[in-house]
C-alpha cells in the first residue's frame, strides 16, 4: 500500500534537502549574516519594516509573557515583538552563532535584551510548558517540521500560541522549481504545501489552526502565497462538575 500523500511529500522533501540542511546551511548563514538585514530590506523594496509590523499585528501577545523565536536569525522578530510590547521576556534560538551575533548587537543598540541560545531547533533545550508564545519566520523550508512542531508543542504552555510567517505552496509544483536553489534562498522552492502545513500542526496536537493568505504568486511552475499561520496548544478544560474532577 502506498504511504499517504503528505508522508510521501515529506519523504521527498527530506531526500531533496537533506544535504543542504545538514552540510550547507551553516556556511550559507555564516557568510550572509553581515548583509542579511540589508538584503531583506532591498528584496522587500524597502517594505521590510511595514511587513514585520503587519505580522506583529497578527500575534496575540500580552504584557510580561515569555516568548521564544525559533530560527531567530538576526532577531528581526524578537526586536519587533519588544517594540510592540517592551515588558516581554524574549528568547531566541538559532544554530548560526554568526546570525545571532548580529542579532544581539541590533537588539542592544535599541536597548533591548534578547536571551540567545545557539542550538539546533529539532531539539529545543527548554522545559515542557515553558513559553506563552512561539514564533517562526521564513525558516520552515530548512526544517523537518514534524519534529520541530512537536518540540514547539512541548515547550508551549497549555493555551500557548504559535505564530508563523512564511511562504507556502498551493497545489502541485514542478520538480524543476522545487530543485531551484536560487528560489530556495527566496523561500520558494522548499516551501511546504499549505494543506500539509495545517495537517502537520494538527497532527502535532495543535488546535485553532488558521492560515491567512496575504499575497499570492502565480508562476507557470506552481502557485505560492505569503501566509500568516496561527495555532494554539489546547488549554485544559474547565471543571464541569464533581464527576470529571475525581
Ligand atoms: C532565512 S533565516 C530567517 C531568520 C529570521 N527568522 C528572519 O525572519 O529574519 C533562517 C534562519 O534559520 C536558521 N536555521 C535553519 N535551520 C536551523 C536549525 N535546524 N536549527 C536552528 N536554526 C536553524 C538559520 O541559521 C537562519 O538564521
Amino acid at each position: 500500500m502506498n504511504p499517504p500523500p503528505i508522508a510521501t511529500r515529506e519523504i521527498a522533501r527530506e531526500n531533496q534537502f537533506n544535504v543542504v540542511w545538514t552540510e550547507e546551511l551553516d556556511e550559507v548563514f555564516a557568510d550572509v549574516a553581515p548583509y542579511y538585514d540589508r538584503a531583506n530590506y532591498v528584496a522587500s523594496l524597502g517594505l521590510w519594516g511595514w511587513f514585520l509590523r503587519r505580522f506583529m499585528a497578527t500575534v496575540d501577545i500580552r504584557p510580561h509573557e515569555r516568548v521564544l523565536d525559533v530560527c531567530a536569525g538576526t532577531n528581526a522578530i524578537g526586536i519587533a515583538l519588544l517594540e510592540r510590547e517592551p515588558t516581554l521576556e524574549v528568547h531566541a534560538i538559532d544554530r548560526s552563532a554568526e546570525m545571532q551575533e548580529v542579532g544581539k548587537r541590533r537588539a542592544a543598540a535599541l536597548g533591548f535584551h534578547i536571551e540567545s541560545v545557539i542550538h539546533d531547533v529539532h531539539r529545543l533545550p527548554f522545559p515542557d510548558n515553558h513559553f506563552d508564545v512561539v514564533t517562526l519566520q521564513f525558516a520552515s523550508r530548512h526544517l523537518r517540521v514534524r519534529r520541530v512542531f512537536s518540540e514547539i508543542y512541548r515547550v508551549l504552555k497549555p493555551g500557548g500560541r504559535f505564530a508563523v510567517s512564511d511562504v507556502v505552496s498551493r497545489g502541485p509544483v514542478t520538480d524543476e522549481l522545487r530543485r531551484d536553489m536560487a528560489l530556495w534562498v527566496g523561500c520558494i522552492s522548499g516551501a511546504l504545501d499549505e494543506t500539509d502545513y495545517a495537517a502537520k500542526l494538527r497532527k502535532a496536537g495543535f488546535d485553532g489552526v488558521s492560515l491567512e493568505t496575504w499575497r499570492e504568486y502565480d508562476f507557470s511552475e506552481g502557485k505560492f502565497s505569503s501566509a500568516f499561520i496561527r495555532a494554539s496548544k489546547p488549554a485544559p478544560q474547565p471543571c464541569c462538575g464533581t464527576e470529571c474532577c475525581r
